[in-house]
């Protein structure tokens, strides 16, 4: 068996510029999906599967998201003297999560594009295999999205892609995987990407979802796109690129992710998650049903 993953990277550098003026002031890692802004539900997931090891790769404007998981020992003191327990239990928990997954940050330096965070973080893992997870989305899944990929690289040692099921209407908005071979339970061989394709174009019926298994073979190939782009001065450090050039002589693999999947990226999707979130919370969720129904039939009256 391979060996296992113990250090993922977020990529948190964007400016967030689908959810602008909201993500203005406020990066968008840090808006609330439910109770929680969207980047601690990544690092939650993260910590759940196993990782111990998370850097988040920033820039300017984003030290909330330090703030956030920084441990506040006085304000848990306080909180505990004024007998408000469970804030004080809460505020451990998060600032708890940065000890469990060792969260460091990063300056993102280099030519623009998603390749770049993941070089970034590369130089400090050395030789290992790195989990990369965007923090534009939120899974909810029996098994955290994070451990599939992680048992999908243990079962083959090789790269491996999250995918979930699209539409063919949606095939312009994500990387569409080139299937050589389904071998069942949602293991796929693929053999590269084809990045935001026409829905005649698109070559399967799936979507690259922003989780990946990177292995150092790719971590050399955003290496030499770099050189080059240093060279030329040209383009972005794109990781589909640097997947499609090492998957065009070696053997890469897609998971289809089981689980409900929400994007945070943009406003729509945003309201959707914020919507189901609040809906299958325990005691906000009933209410909410409720006041649906009741502007629904107003809406018919
Ligand atoms: C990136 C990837 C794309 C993937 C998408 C998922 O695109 O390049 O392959 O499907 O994330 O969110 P972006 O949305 O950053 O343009």
């Amino acid at each position: 068996m391979a060996t296992t993953i113990r250090k993922a990277v977020i990529p948190a550098a964007g400016l967030g510029s689908r959810l602008l003026p909201l993500t203005k002031a406020i990066p968008k890692e840090m808006l609330p999906v439910g109770d929680k802004p969207v980047i601690e539900h990544t690092v939650r997931e993260l910590v759940a599967s196993g990782i111990t090891d998370i850097t988040i790769v920033v820039s300017g404007g984003k030290s909330l998201i330090q703030d956030h998981f920084r441990p506040n020992p006085a304000l848990v003191a306080q909180l505990r003297a004024d007998g408000k327990t469970a804030y004080a239990d809460a505020v451990e928990e998060v600032g708890e999560l940065s000890r469990l997954g060792h969260i460091t940050y990063l300056d993102q330096h280099g030519p623009y594009g998603n390749g770049t965070p993941v070089l970034n973080a590369a130089r400090n893992f050395g030789d290992e295999p790195m989990l990369v997870l965007w923090p534009d989305d939120v899974f909810v899944a029996e098994v955290p999205r994070a451990q599939q990929l992680i048992r999908a690289y243990e079962a083959t040692s090789c790269p491996v892609l999250a995918l979930l099921p699209m539409r063919p209407a949606e095939s312009g908005r994500y990387g569409v995987p080139l299937v050589k071979e389904d071998l069942g339970e949602g293991q796929l061989r693929i053999t590269g990407l084809v990045e935001k394709p026409a829905p005649q174009d698109a070559p399967s019926a799936f979507a690259a979802i922003g989780g990946y298994v990177i292995t150092p073979g790719i971590v050399d190939e955003l290496r030499e796109q770099t050189k080059r782009w240093y060279e030329h001065r040209e383009g972005e450090i794109y990781l589909t690129d640097a997947i499609n050039a090492y998957a065009a002589s070696r053997a890469v693999y897609g998971q289809v992710i089981q689980g409900s999947w929400y994007d945070t990226g943009n406003p729509a999707d945003y309201l959707v998650a914020q919507f189901a979130s609040a809906l299958s919370h325990p005691d906000y969720g009933p209410l909410l049903r409720r006041l649906t129904r009741e502007l629904d039939g107003g809406a018919d009256a």
